[in-house]
């Protein structure tokens, strides 16, 4: 999704923006622009990357100035081109606007402003604030947060927004709704911008904003004003613990691998200090041992990664806590009209804690009254706020668009989730739980040695980088991290890649087997591993390669597979944790071997905080 930077200070505000805007290249984008004020607001814009962009403004020149806004565009309203790209600019030229989000209502506001007289050049939503911001500014004596207060009266949507006015030399306003935005500390200077890391260089210190508070920015001062009325509000301030380099790649080629390196610590940070003596400790939740045990359902809501993390979570919820739970697809619950009771749960999952689906289902379950807990790794994000409860995955600032740690981290929660309410409603024995949480202490150790395997994962990955299909099958918690694995595959190595209940392969899916078609089997689950060695054999007679994942010890399946990869012992429950990582890692290095872009799969954005 779009991502937005802005600095107000005593230098060159060029070099900030380029630089913040090359922290947020993350998020996805196809056109990249800044506006900057020297004499007046000159902005340079491009379709493509942010090293177009740069090279566009050497061939200008340079662009001097100490305030301006910056801004990297994944298209939305119209085609990616240098017209669309933002910032934007009113007819007139005083008012330029940068925005991340999408205002619903901006062909309404663009026919009523055209019918006035004003003239559009772009096809975006965008275009219709930086356009009724300058409709609006006479009527308002030029003054910007009135003409802002003016304007968000009539915006329908979400939008996180950067203004300047050619009349304030020295000021940056800003303002955000249902779109992420934080402002920047700095000492005699001071910034907006959609994430962290684009700030990380020069402060660590940051505000939050509320949906439609107002902040007004100059080099010396931070303004807050309440979204109601307008009057200035003290906020606390935030800080950064991880420093720059944590948000760098740290000597790994791709992002994706040094997250992947990354799990075991973010996996120890996340069930570490929850794992006591006493049991599970669960941060300050808020949801009572009382309303654990009348708990009439558990829904589970995400999107993506985060929904596949769900499922493992039913599956190791219901079996420690014995209460039905149910999976959705974020985009599907919204819009299902989902029936829900008062002793209901809704636990939402989200790395980003924006994804707009997800807070969308959120508010649903609001709206009926239910209790929300959010599974979510960006503190202070959206989801985190407005939900009831917050766990936090710890995983720390995840760039790679394929999401690792995330995933690893949500599984991490979800099993102290399943342990923490088996114990608050006497589902789950105490010597069980005395033994999952021995596993699960062990688990972040186990994922390092299956990191460590690497040339395994690059013998296979080279094997069948040519290969257009895959399949991934298993059974149980195995079904669940096949989802995973086969979106591994997909979203970075651009195989098509299929994930099966490998009981359901012969009802229909099984005559696309072919002679050499990769089938990864796994089968950790103790109980089913001998269905599991069925179905390979099954898709092995019909010519299919077979890469099995399975349990140490469990060597049987020599007899059928092409090739074995044992994970270490755990209990069967928190084996998605495991099998998932040589996935990740051949997912990885086949996309390597086909040249494909790792952290920035096409057409993909890491953050969908748009429908
Ligand atoms: C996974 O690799 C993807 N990046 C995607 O499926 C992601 O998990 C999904 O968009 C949900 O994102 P969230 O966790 O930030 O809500």
């Amino acid at each position: 999704m779009c991502g937005i930077v802005g600095f107000v200070g005593h230098r060159e505000a060029a070099e900030f923006l380029l630089s913040g805007l090359s922290k947020l290249e993350y998020r996805g984008y196809d056109s990249a622009g800044i506006a900057v004020f020297s004499d007046r607001i000159r902005t340079i814009k491009t379709k493509g990357r942010l090293a177009d962009l740069r090279a566009k403004v050497e061939a200008e020149g340079g662009i001097s100035g100490c305030l301006g806004i910056g801004h990297t565009r994944w298209a939305t309203h119209g085609a990616p081109n240098d017209i669309n790209s933002h910032p934007h600019s009113s007819m007139s030229g005083r008012i330029t606007v940068v925005h991340n989000g999408i205002i619903e209502n901006y062909l309404e506001l663009r026919a009523e402003l055209e019918a006035a007289g004003i003239r559009f050049t772009s096809d975006t939503d965008t275009e219709v604030v930086s356009q009724l911001f300058d409709f609006y500014y006479d009527d308002c004596g030029k003054d910007m947060v009135e003409t802002l207060k003016k304007v968000l009266v009539r915006l329908r949507g979400s939008y996180a927004l950067g203004i300047l006015s050619t009349d304030y030399p020295d000021r940056l306003l800003a303002v955000r709704k249902d779109s992420p935005l934080i402002i920047g500390l700095g000492e005699g200077e001071n910034y907006i911008a959609s994430d962290i890391p684009a700030v990380l260089e020069s402060t660590s210190d940051y505000y939050l904003l509320n949906d439609n508070e107002i902040a007004v920015l100059t080099a010396e001062s931070i303004t807050i004003l309440d979204a109601q009325t307008y009057a200035p509000v003290t906020r606390d301030i935030y800080h950064v613990t991880w420093d720059i380099s944590a948000a760098e790649k740290g000597g790994y080629d791709y992002f994706m691998m040094k997250e992947i390196h990354e799990q075991p610590e973010a996996l120890r940070n996340c069930v570490g200090s929850r794992l006591t003596e006493e049991g599970i400790r669960l941060d300050d939740i808020t949801f009572s041992e009382e309303q654990m045990k009348n708990l009439n359902r558990i829904h589970i809501i995400a999107c993506g990664s985060a929904w596949h993390a769900g499922i493992v979570g039913k599956y190791v919820i219901e079996e420690l806590a014995r209460v039905p739970v149910e999976v959705d697809l974020a985009s599907e619950f919204r819009y299902r009209n989902p029936i829900l009771s008062p002793n209901d749960l809704c636990i939402l999952i989200s790395q980003s804690g924006e994804t707009a689906d997800t807070m969308a289902a959120l508010r649903e379950a609001k709206r009926q009254g239910i209790h929300t807990l959010a599974v979510v790794n960006a503190v202070g994000s959206s989801l985190a706020r407005e939900s009831d409860d917050v766990l936090y995955t710890m995983a720390g600032p995840e760039i790679a668009v394929a999401t690792t740690k995330g995933y690893m981290t949500q599984l991490g929660v979800l099993y102290l989730i399943g342990l923490y309410f088996g114990a608050a409603r006497g589902t789950l024995k105490p010597e069980t739980a005395a033994k999952l949480s021995k596993d699960l202490y062990a688990l972040p150790d186990q994922v390092r040695t299956l990191i460590e395997q690497d040339e395994v994962y690059q013998a296979i990955a080279a094997e069948h980088a040519a290969k257009e299909h895959a399949f991934v099958i298993g059974r149980g918690v195995d079904y669940a991290a096949s989802m995973e694995g086969s979106l591994k595959m997909k979203e970075i190595s651009y195989i098509h890649s299929e994930a099966y209940a490998a009981g359901e392969l012969k009802h229909g899916t099984i005559s696309l087997i072919e002679p050499g078609t990769l089938v990864i089997a796994v089968a950790t689950q103790d109980t089913l591993y001998e269905k599991l060695l069925s179905n390979a054999k099954e898709v092995k007679a019909r010519g299919a390669y077979v890469l099995a994942i399975v349990k140490e010890g469990c060597t049987s399946i020599e007899a059928v597979a092409d090739k074995v990869i044992y994970i270490p012992t755990t209990d069967d429950l928190l084996a998605a944790a495991l099998t998932v990582v040589p996935m990740q890692l051949i997912a990885y290095y086949i996309a390597i071997e086909r040249g494909c872009d790792v952290d920035k799969p096409r057409n993909l954005a890491k953050s969908v905080t748009v429908e």
